[in-house]
């Protein structure tokens, strides 16, 4: 399948990593390549993606690995990437290819849209949650030890190339984290996607096309976040909160999928959606494999405090999703004393 991103491509094909050299050629004219990976993808996907370029008549580069973890996606490993880019001799013309899950597309998506006031980049998402998230949609970033994605910006890809038999050599953790974005993009509005996951009724390919689709559809209507695209944050400012609390220990989708049932359950104690809803999302999140119930874990102080420093915060208030049903929901603001209320509404029984 190929989805027309006005700009740019996705390619939703098995076996498609083979084929970057052609998919790339028909982007971008012949020039030269970095492909940025991380320890754990590239000794399985790197020649593959390398040789395919050569092939294609790129000239490719020394490519970049640095060590797996979401606590890389920092600003040392970051300039440590642009720095390659510049010893490597990339100019304004060439490509920098980002092969590996959220970390290594945000990351080295920021590098791009940074080195020589921006340079174009390839997405070669391997892991589910970069396939049906954050690989499409042009949202780069690293975390500061604030908290998660705080410095980024907007740089759109040039092609997207998602392999879904790549997946198959994913750890069973990695693939239930992407489950949470596609159990979130079917909760914001596709029934279609929420209960085909839900009675396990779609293939892993099917529920990659469901979910890019949509977000391609979402990003095109808002691409700079100002409206219909922050309904994407769906269970994200509780959700980034049990990440840093964790140390990272628990995996975004994981954190997500926690953060999705504290705002649906008080959403349905408010009165804003019913507990049916609740019911549905929780049954949703388990056939994926996900708790809903990790946040109880944390007191909500701990889980407030992890709040504070979300990007959605306009002084002292902030813009939440609310689910209402299964396709409808609504940004609402909150003060951040509210949000207390929320969050214990959220986790207490
Ligand atoms: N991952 C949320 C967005 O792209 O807006």
């Amino acid at each position: 399948m190929k989805l027309n991103a006005g700009t740019y491509e996705i390619i939703i094909e098995s076996g498609s990593i083979a084929k970057t050299g052609e998919y790339a050629a028909s982007a971008v004219k012949p020039c030269r390549t970095l492909v940025v990976s991380d320890d754990n993808v590239y000794p399985l996907y790197g020649k593959t993606v390398e040789e395919s370029l050569t092939g294609a008549g790129f000239d490719v580069a020394e490519s970049y690995v640095f060590p797996h973890g979401e606590e890389q996606k920092n600003l040392t490993t970051f300039s440590a990437i642009l720095e390659h880019m510049a010893a490597q001799h990339l100019t304004r013309t060439d490509v920098v290819f980002a092969l590996g899950g959220g970390v290594t597309g945000d990351m080295t998506g920021f590098a791009a849209a940074c080195y020589l006031r921006g340079i174009r980049f390839v997405q070669i998402p391997t892991s589910l949650l970069a396939m049906v998230d954050s690989s499409v949609g042009g949202k780069t970033a690293v975390d500061l030890s604030a908290g998660k994605n705080l410095v980024g910006a907007f740089h759109e890809p040039s092609l997207v190339i998602c392999d879904p038999e790549v997946l198959s050599t994913l750890p069973a953790d990695f693939f239930t984290d992407g489950m949470a974005e596609a159990i979130k993009m079917g909760m914001l509005g596709n029934r279609a996607l929420f209960d085909g996951i839900r009675d396990k009724a779609l293939t892993t390919a099917q529920i990659i096309e469901m979910c890019v689709t949509d977000k391609r559809d979402i990003v095109a209507r808002d691409f700079r976040d100002n409206g219909e695209r922050q309904k994407l944050n769906l269970g994200h400012t509780v959700g980034h909160a049990l990440e840093v609390l964790s140390d990272y220990t628990i995996r975004h989708g994981h954190a997500v999928a926690a953060g999705m049932h504290v705002i649906t359950r008080a959403s349905a104690a408010r009165g804003l959606c019913s507990e049916e809803l609740l019911r549905a999302l929780d049954a949703a999140l388990v056939a994926a494999g996900l708790d809903p119930m990790l946040c109880s874990r944390h007191s909500v102080e701990d889980l407030h405090r992890g709040t504070l420093h979300d990007k959605k915060l306009r002084g002292n208030t902030i813009s939440l999703v609310i689910p209402r049903e299964i396709g409808v929901s609504e940004l609402m603001k909150f003060t951040t004393d509210e949000l207390t209320d929320i969050i214990r509404a959220g986790i207490e029984a």
